[in-house]
């Protein structure tokens, strides 16, 4: 196929952007949008300080826009993110112990059943996990309320919206390393005791390399029952990128339940990062990257 959303279609799998409200008025942005891709993820509209601004006011305008646009267009929308230690609203920031706990619950709960039955994967926990080899969980407001503020949030979004596909999502994750063997662990002892877990979003923001074990943590994860879905892929701009964002289609291809690859964004300007790191530089061009990943979807 000519898209990236079709040929990935032909491989089961979906092809999918990380959007802005704040951009949907931008032709250029919604033609590339629409033409080339086929699951959309809320860059921060869906995000805790988005969505609950004061406790218990809910707001899901802007979230509300993206998923209009995601299914308007026929496409899978991803939900990003229920919990996370950043971006949290200043009320939330100030709470601890059963007060955020019991906030946090709720705030899941809410989130989840407003979108029910239309979101086709929640992140219900980002980047819960320690950066180094400690392998452990970080230090934040929501570990202190105690270790099981994860499951107790899994089990809360499965409640509120049983339909959806629920993922835990982090980062530096992206090899067989102390990070993701800690998150590896934690899927295992979650599917070993009934806690309802669904999928892994290997995030993927990547520099100049990629990690030889790449497919292979992939594959780990996958063995254990869950799903696994690249989820912000970007790719620093260099000698390799295109190389790059190439083997990491490749490597999803080649894991099937690997579903679906998501990039953080659709254009170099508007990433959040300085070093165009997406398929299309400024003006909406396609950039030899994203040739790059739509011959390894169309091989395969
Ligand atoms: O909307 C306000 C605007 O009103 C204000 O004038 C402006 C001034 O700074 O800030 C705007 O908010 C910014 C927001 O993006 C929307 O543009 C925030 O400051 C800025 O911090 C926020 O950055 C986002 C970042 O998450 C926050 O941590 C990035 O767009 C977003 O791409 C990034 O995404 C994360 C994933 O959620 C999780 N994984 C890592 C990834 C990259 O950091």
């Amino acid at each position: 196929a000519t898209t990236l959303g079709a040929s990935a279609a032909e491989k089961g799998r979906y092809f999918g952007a990380a959007i802005a409200a704040g951009r949907l008025g931008d032709s250029t942005y919604t033609r590339l949008l629409t033409t080339e891709f086929n699951s959309v993820t809320p860059e921060n509209e869906m995000k805790w300080d988005a969505t609950e601004p004061q406790q218990g006011r809910f707001t899901f305008t802007n979230g509300d826009r993206i998923l209009n646009q995601g299914l308007s267009n026929g496409s899978k929308v991803r939900g990003h993110a229920l919990l996370w230690h950043a971006q949290q609203p200043g009320w939330a920031q100030s709470l601890s112990g059963t007060a955020l706990r019991n906030a946090a619950i709720n705030h899941v709960t809410q989130v989840a059943a407003h979108y029910k039955g239309k979101i086709y994967a929640w992140d219900v926990v980002n980047e819960a996990f320690a950066d180094g080899g400690s392998g452990g969980r970080r230090d934040s407001n929501l570990q202190r309320t105690g270790n099981d503020w994860i499951e107790a949030a899994f089990r809360a979004a499965r409640a509120a919206d049983p339909a959806a596909k629920l993922c835990y999502n982090d980062y530096n994750t992206d090899g067989i390393n102390a990070k993701s063997t800690g998150i590896y662990n934690m899927v295992r002892d979650f599917k070993s005791r009934g806690v309802p877990i669904d999928c892994v979003g290997l995030q993927s923001h990547l520099g100049t390399t990629i990690d030889s074990s790449y497919q292979a943590n992939i594959q780990r994860f996958a063995d254990l029952g869950v799903d696994v879905q690249i989820t912000e892929l970007d790719v620093q701009q260099g000698g390799n990128q295109a190389n790059i964002y190439a083997a990491v289609t490749r490597a999803c291809l080649a894991v099937a339940r690997c579903t679906g690859i998501t990039v953080w964004g659709i254009r170099d300007s508007d990433s959040w990062r300085n070093d165009n790191p997406l398929l299309f530089d400024g003006s909406g061009n396609k950039k030899a990257a994203y040739t790059s990943v739509l011959n390894a979807l169309n091989a395969g």
